[in-house]
């Protein structure tokens, strides 16, 4: 099929190479100029791994090609995918920014020819779909078109196995000849008997935020859970793997830490309860997860405090990760931007190292803060290091060299990647989230 993706970043990029890898023929658009140049001559603007050997391959094979220009792609196209961006309304209040998705709609209403089917792929408030049909045929009344909605599941970081291996894909439609459309390219799936979820697009929509919505709730129930047992001395790494266990709850995601952040769930929780309150139905146990979240945040920026000596100011805080996840560049709302900035407003010196993030963090940082070239020169006379995000590299660090090159042997492992018992042994103060 031919495919045209607008929006070429985390997701258009990840989503149009895929579709090649299929088979299929895509061009990515994007209006930055300066990112399609990149992708012109074969650079990758973002880090996802196993992106770019797929995306220079399919390159190379000649299906897939990268454009600013919609009429490059979109007269062409059988399918077009809207996967442009719809961060949180600046105008505050957590309403999706729509204006990215309707000046797609209105780019694409007057190039369209022949039947051609829209799908966002963006994550989008139900009845945008609906917007975007209205938009077209009000800019292009001969427009032969449908609408769909195919929300995207993955996760940065792991983004092509989910892409390409995914637990289910939603499909929104209101006719069988989108249906079709979106059958004949997602093939490859159907063969490999991923389960296929239809509905009305309204569905489909309303499923991408209640999907992100729970896993926000289930994130801030165990950071709750965290807390309890740091007042009880409980662990609850042990508590976790438990209620984990039970195949109702799952282990998944309920591993406490500084707080979610990213591009996706801070944004699409504050879009849910808008959504939710707008129609007068309420969604207050997401609001309640949004709330403990801002508090998590708060919560370590005092336990680093308090590890301190209840001060901060003329300390030196080394930090390990500053992305909201490993295996992203994506600096998007991670909660190092809250804590560090909070941490530095009260006079620390801050010095972070990130195996990817650092370009991207520099964007959202505080002048100020020192980036450095190693995990190990984070540690130079640090009075504390933070364990922020949970690289693989900083799974089996030299602690006998950090304490050498530490002030102080004070380790805050926010992400309860080392035992307590361990560190204690080789000298240090050992201060987990929610265990002793
Ligand atoms: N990042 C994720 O992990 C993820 C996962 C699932 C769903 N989503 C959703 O997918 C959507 C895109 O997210 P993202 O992280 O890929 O965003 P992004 O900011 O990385 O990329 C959006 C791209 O769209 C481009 N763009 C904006 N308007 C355009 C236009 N009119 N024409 C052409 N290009 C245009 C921008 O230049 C940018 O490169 C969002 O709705 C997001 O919620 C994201």
């Amino acid at each position: 099929m031919k495919i045209t993706i607008i929006g070429a970043g985390y997701v258009g990029l990840v989503t149009g190479t895929c579709f090649s890898e299929f088979g299929h023929e895509v061009i990515c658009i994007d209006k930055d100029r300066q990112r399609i140049k990149k992708l012109q001559s074969g650079t990758v603007p973002i880090y996802e791994p196993g992106l770019e050997y797929l995306l220079r391959k399919n390159v190379e094979e000649k299906r897939l090609t990268f454009d600013t220009e919609p009429n490059k792609g979109v007269p062409w196209a059988e399918a077009i995918f809207i996967a442009v961006g719809t961060p949180s309304s600046r105008r505050g209040g957590g309403y999706a920014d729509l204006s990215f998705i309707y000046k797609a709609a209105e780019e694409i209403a007057t190039l369209l020819s022949g039947y051609t089917l829209i799908v966002t792929k963006s994550t989008v408030p139900v009845g945008t779909a609906r917007q975007i049909a209205r938009i077209i045929n009000e800019t292009n009344p001969k427009a032969k078109f449908d609408i769909a909605s195919n929300p995207e599941f993955l996760r940065e970081g792991a983004a092509i196995n989910d892409f390409m291996r995914p637990d289910r894909v939603v499909i929104g439609v209101e006719s069988d000849r989108a249906a079709d459309v979106l059958r004949e390219i997602y093939k490859p799936l159907y063969l490999i008997e991923t389960p296929i979820v239809q509905a009305d697009i309204e569905t489909a929509e309303l499923i991408k935020y209640a999907a992100n919505a729970f896993l926000a709730v289930k994130i801030s129930y165990i950071n709750e859970m965290a807390t309890l047992c740091e007042n009880y001395g409980a662990d609850v790494v042990k508590l976790s793997k438990a209620i984990g266990l039970d195949g109702r709850i799952g282990g998944k995601f309920l591993h406490p830490g500084p707080g979610y952040g990213g591009s996706c769930f801070p944004k699409d929780t504050l879009a849910l309860i808008k959504m939710a309150q707008e129609q007068g139905a309420g969604a207050r146990i997401v609001e309640a997860a949004v709330e403990v979240n801002s508090a998590q945040k708060a919560r370590m920026i005092k336990k680093i405090r308090d590890s301190l000596g209840g001060n901060e100011a003329g300390k030196v805080i080394g930090v390990l990760g500053l992305t909201f996840k490993p295996e992203t560049d994506d600096m998007r709302d991670a909660p190092s931007l809250t804590i560090l900035t909070a941490l530095m407003e009260k006079g620390a010196k801050v010095q972070v190292h990130d195996p990817k993030g650092m370009t991207e963090a520099t964007q959202y940082l505080p002048k100020g803060i020192i980036y450095k070239d190693s995990p190990y020169q984070v540690c130079e006379g640090a009075d504390a290091l933070i364990l922020m995000t949970e690289w693989n590299q900083y799974r089996a660090l030299d602690f006998d060299r950090i304490k050498s090159l530490m002030k102080k042997s004070l380790f805050i492992d926010l992400r309860n990647v080392y035992e307590p018992g361990a560190l204690k042994e080789i000298g240090f103060r050992y201060v987990g989230v929610g265990r002793s």
